[in-house]
């Protein structure tokens, strides 16, 4: 009999054909109370869970008496409890390679459309607002040159500074937990205190997972020590930022302009003033979404479940440590 596995995400058929052809799939929209109630028999029996958006927490866990491995179509993780699925030595894999190269064009994206004001002139131009030649009032700001401070030197860190220093020539400083020699010796990349990044950095680049040391790191403190010209991106995870301080610096005037594929709620409410700012760039966490990177996460995730289920946790493991005998 094939192991029993929960979807909770549309995958494209011929990886769910993959799934099917070694598991018993159910497939189920969400992971809500509600639907978790009605394919209980199904969460009750079910080795694997694979997909990516829900929360997995205890009172989940409580329903998965039998559930050996859970893998998110997703870098992050912060929807899971690892803590409690350390305890039931239950496997976390995740997709943390395949979508390095992507993220790190949204952040490149975000950089040049916020500096060179990239939608803004461009729905002036589709509202037939150019009639002549343009003045000042249309202009941005270099990228090029300019100071970049990237907050977190991971894999999508150190990519999106190869683009910077290699594409666009900018001095890149960086903060992170550890002194990343690497990307000293490739981008000429300088460690700093995070005070200090901020203090000289163009572009403020916010690429952390979200963790209970990074929850509302990024507050009115952090945006008063930016430089009044300074644009701020994040496409990491929003909680990372509080996000009414961010909304008071860039009415204040304390920072030039935002550019953010993620926000503390998603998707972000129509009411939120970030959407009446005409500098701010706001993208609906499109950092990773790319046909071809988004398959190529799901067909990870998919052997990921596999390969974990049969005790092979070498790569995309975040908790290898709980693996049974
Ligand atoms: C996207 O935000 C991811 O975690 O993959």
């Amino acid at each position: 009999m094939k192991p029993s596995v929960i979807l909770y995400k549309k995958l494209p058929d011929d990886l769910e054909q993959r799934l099917d052809a070694h598991f018993s799939v159910t497939r189920v929209p969400n992971l809500s109370p509600e639907t978790v109630a009605q394919h209980a028999d199904a969460f009750k029996q079910a080795v694997g869970l694979l997909g990516a958006g829900g929360k997995v927490d205890a009172a989940l866990l409580e329903k998965m008496p039998a559930l050996r491995v859970t893998s998110t179509v997703s870098v992050g993780y912060d929807n899971f409890d690892v803590d409690a699925l350390n305890a039931r030595h239950i496997l976390l894999m995740h997709t943390p390679t395949v979508l390095t190269e992507t993220v790190a064009d949204t952040l490149m994206a975000l950089v040049l459309s916020t500096a060179r004001r990239v939608v803004e002139v461009a729905d002036r131009v589709k509202a037939g607002e150019w009639k002549k030649s343009i003045g000042p009032d249309w202009f941005g700001i270099d990228v090029h040159h300019k100071t970049i401070g990237i907050v977190g030197m991971g894999r999508i860190g150190m990519a999106l500074a190869q683009r910077a220093h290699a594409g666009f020539g900018m001095p890149v400083l960086y903060n992170a937990r550890h002194h990343h020699k690497e990307a000293e010796a490739r981008f000429n990349a300088r460690y700093c205190d995070l005070d200090t990044l901020l203090q000289e950095s163009d572009f403020v680049c916010l690429i952390l997972p979200l963790t209970d040391e990074t929850r509302h790191m990024f507050g009115t403190a952090q945006f008063k020590k930016m430089k009044s010209s300074a644009i701020f991106i994040n496409a990491g995870r929003g909680p990372v930022v509080d996000e009414a301080a961010l909304i008071a610096a860039l009415k204040d005037g304390e920072i030039h302009a935002a550019g953010l594929d993620v926000f503390e709620q998603e998707p972000l409410p129509q009411s939120s003033p970030l959407l009446t700012l005409p500098n701010v760039v706001a993208l609906p966490h499109i950092g990773s979404a790319t046909h071809e990177t988004r398959y190529n996460m799901a067909a990870t995730a998919v052997d990921n479940l596999r390969d974990a289920l049969e005790g092979n946790v070498e790569k995309n493991c975040v908790n290898p440590q709980v693996k049974q005998g």
